[in-house]
């Protein structure tokens, strides 16, 4: 049986924290035996708000540095940015005949992003949902390793996928469902544990980066805010503080623990001394990716190489569902 395809993508928007890294990356190292994967840095997706040009050029080659170092191999894995592949675009367009502007408007995701100021967002953060889709229907892919942030923009893929064949009468796109890593889904804010990790928090001690070094790492552990009571007991008790839910989500993740182990671990321990042990095991897990990355980057050519094969690899596939999505469509 052949084996099932998989895609997903990373804006090149800044650097990658370990939300990024355990929903996402993590993921994708461990997809690339059992499957056929596409990995794309998705520079169209990152030009929906305002990027520097030369910071773009470098966050490129930095989120592929940090897929390598993770452990990507770019022979098993296509690996390239979105915008070298234009089906990209051209699907999008395509798709966004299908898309209905009732779903646009339900996405959560824009409406957070642009709160009261939605004259003035670009229309490229409005429709990045339908390039979403594009991307991933592109390569009739099924499984999608996301974070739990990206479920409705899925969600309105698996639409436009559906709509689409029931339109024109065929089976043609395969319908992509989410793929999410357990205990972490969605690693909050160690500032706020009501909002997600993100690159765009004013506060750097609201994220751990993969390129910090030991010393902030123990600094932001240290200061993550908490309440002063002792570690919980069980999983209930934790659940209702959001706060140190966290941290203990984190703790798994990067130990490949149950969060009922880790709870049995540390049970009614001082949070002080959870937290010691949470940044050793953060260190210890992100330090090689951190270092390995690092040497990588200076390596422009090797990377570039990397994207310029991964481009023609994805344009081989990209190009065939394009001519077909034509013909279905009555274009050829
Ligand atoms: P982005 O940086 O927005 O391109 O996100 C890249 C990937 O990381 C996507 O699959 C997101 O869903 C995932 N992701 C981003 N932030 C978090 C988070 N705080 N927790 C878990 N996954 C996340
Ligand atoms: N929108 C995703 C994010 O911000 C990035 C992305 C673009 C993506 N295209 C994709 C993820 C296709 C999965 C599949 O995180």
């Amino acid at each position: 049986m052949s084996k099932k395809i998989v895609f997903s993508g990373v804006q090149p928007s800044g650097d990658i924290h370990i939300g990024n890294y355990f929903g996402a990356v993590k993921q994708f190292v461990d997809f690339q035996d059992s499957h056929e994967c596409i990995y794309s840095i998705v520079d169209l997706h990152a030009i929906t708000v305002w990027q520097d040009p030369n910071l773009l050029r470098n966050n490129i080659h930095e989120v592929l540095s940090i897929f390598l170092a993770a452990g990507l191999d770019p022979d098993k894995n296509i690996i390239f940015n979105q915008s070298k592949v234009s089906e990209h675009s051209e699907l999008a367009w395509l798709l966004g005949c299908t898309a209905r502007v009732g779903w646009l408007n339900r996405m959560t995701q824009f409406k957070d992003k642009v709160g009261k100021n939605k004259d003035t967002a670009s229309v490229g953060l409005y429709t990045y949902p339908i390039l979403m889709a594009a991307d991933i229907l592109l390569y009739k892919a099924n499984q999608v390793p996301v974070g739990d942030d990206q479920k409705q923009h899925l969600e309105l893929a698996r639409d436009i996928a559906q709509k689409f064949n029931n339109d024109y009468k065929v089976d043609f796109f395969k319908l992509p469902v989410p793929i999410m890593n357990k205990n972490a889904t969605r690693i909050m804010s160690l500032r706020d544990a009501r909002n997600k990790m993100s690159k765009s928090d004013v506060s750097e001690f609201s994220r751990i980066m993969i390129k910090d070094s030991n010393d902030e790492i123990i600094k932001k552990v240290m200061k993550a805010k908490t309440d002063s009571m002792k570690m919980p007991e069980n999983i209930d008790s934790s659940m209702s503080r959001p706060e140190i839910n966290n941290l203990i989500n984190i703790y798994s993740v990067c130990n490949n623990l149950s969060k009922e182990a880790t709870i049995e671990k540390f049970a009614l321990k001082n949070i002080a001394d959870f937290k010691k042990d949470l940044a050793d095991v953060i260190i210890n897990t992100i330090e090689p990716i951190s270092k390995n990355s690092k040497k990588l980057f200076k390596d422009k050519s090797y990377l570039d190489d990397i994207l310029k094969v991964g481009a023609e690899r994805a344009k081989n596939i990209a190009s065939y569902t394009i001519k077909e999505t034509k013909k279905i469509i009555g274009m050829m």
